[in-house]
């Protein structure tokens, strides 16, 4: 197998054109496999263990990996919660934590509640580590299944206008999808948020530096006629330190069916899911709303990354 050049995934900043292709044709050839009989990667980790360290809920993230990891053949150890269930809750530190678990494991996907938790525990280990969410960090694992869902969607990324809404600030799936987005070309974001939760200076710097046109706007029913693709997301309320800020900035971006109706007729809805009240659930059978097939696609980027990461034989 040709080499994959990352030992890690910690955040979107890793990936290159090259690279993304690569996770992307992997992930197709993932998808085709889960509907083949007889399937040619079912054991393809057979011998492999993946250790999920989750200090922090999920559904999606933790329950695919462990999913993509069974349907390879491979095997899992997992805890229910990592801060309480593991030795953190004996004041153990990551990096102890990290070094043991290499000697468990063959790669580590982890979720944590510190930025840059990933990123640090895989400068100690000695097998791959991927980030699963750090914080208001990166989700870089979303942000590739973000992308590869936009992919599926239209003919080609470059020249997408996209509509990023909500909680910018502590949304670390924003932040991951908007690195990887600045690999394509003409492409414009729009950024629409409550104003305690705007997207930092650093990131529309990067954006900025690297050929992407951005906009801050504060009238969701304005962007919507403009884009190609809305990235709704939560207010998340657990990261907030002052309760009234979380207050002044929930509820304030709806997507009703009758704001949908602004959108292009060829437009898409996504969100990386857990929604709280930012699109109803009459919105669900509308055709442009793509987030439970973003869900899904979760399941082809992660096989994807663990073959890749494993080495083990794909053509890719
Ligand atoms: N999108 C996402 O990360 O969902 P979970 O928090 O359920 O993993």
């Amino acid at each position: 197998m040709e080499k994959f050049n990352l030992n890690h995934v910690y955040e979107s900043q890793q990936f290159d054109s090259d690279l993304l292709d690569r996770v992307f044709n992997v992930a197709d050839e993932m998808k085709k496999d889960l509907s083949a009989e007889p399937r040619r990667y079912s054991q393809a980790l057979k011998d492999k263990i993946m250790a999920s360290l989750f200090y922090e809920p999920s559904t999606r993230t933790r329950f695919s990996f462990e999913s993509a990891m069974a349907r390879l053949g491979g095997s899992i150890l997992t805890t229910e919660n990592a801060k309480e269930f593991s030795s953190a809750a004996k004041g153990e530190t990551l990096y102890d934590s990290t070094r043991v678990m290499c000697g468990y494991a063959d790669l580590i996907v982890m979720r944590h509640n510190e930025p840059g938790s990933a990123k640090s525990a895989a400068e100690a280990s000695t097998v791959p580590v991927i980030n699963a969410g750090d914080g208001s960090g990166q989700h870089p694992t979303q942000a590739l299944l973000d992308l590869y869902t936009i992919r599926d969607c239209f003919p080609t990324i470059d020249g997408l206008s996209i509509a990023m809404v909500g909680d910018l600030k502590y949304g670390r799936t924003v932040r991951s999808l908007s690195y990887l987005l600045t690999k394509y070309n003409n492409i414009t974001i729009y950024f629409v948020s409550p104003p305690v939760c705007k997207m930092d200076d650093d990131l529309k710097n990067y954006l900025t530096t690297n050929g992407v046109t951005w906009e801050e706007e504060n009238s969701l029913e304005k962007v919507l006629p403009l884009v190609d693709c809305v990235y709704m997301t939560r207010i998340q309320k657990e990261r907030f330190h002052d309760l009234e800020d979380y207050k002044r900035a929930s509820g304030k971006y709806i997507l009703e069916m009758e704001k949908v109706k602004l959108m292009k007729e060829k437009s898409i809805i996504m969100h990386p899911l857990p929604r709280v009240d930012e699109i109803p659930r009459e919105v669900d059978n509308d055709p442009r709303a793509q987030y439970f097939e973003q869900a899904e696609n979760g399941i082809y980027i992660r096989m994807a990354l663990l073959l890749l990461l494993l080495g083990n034989d794909i053509k890719g």
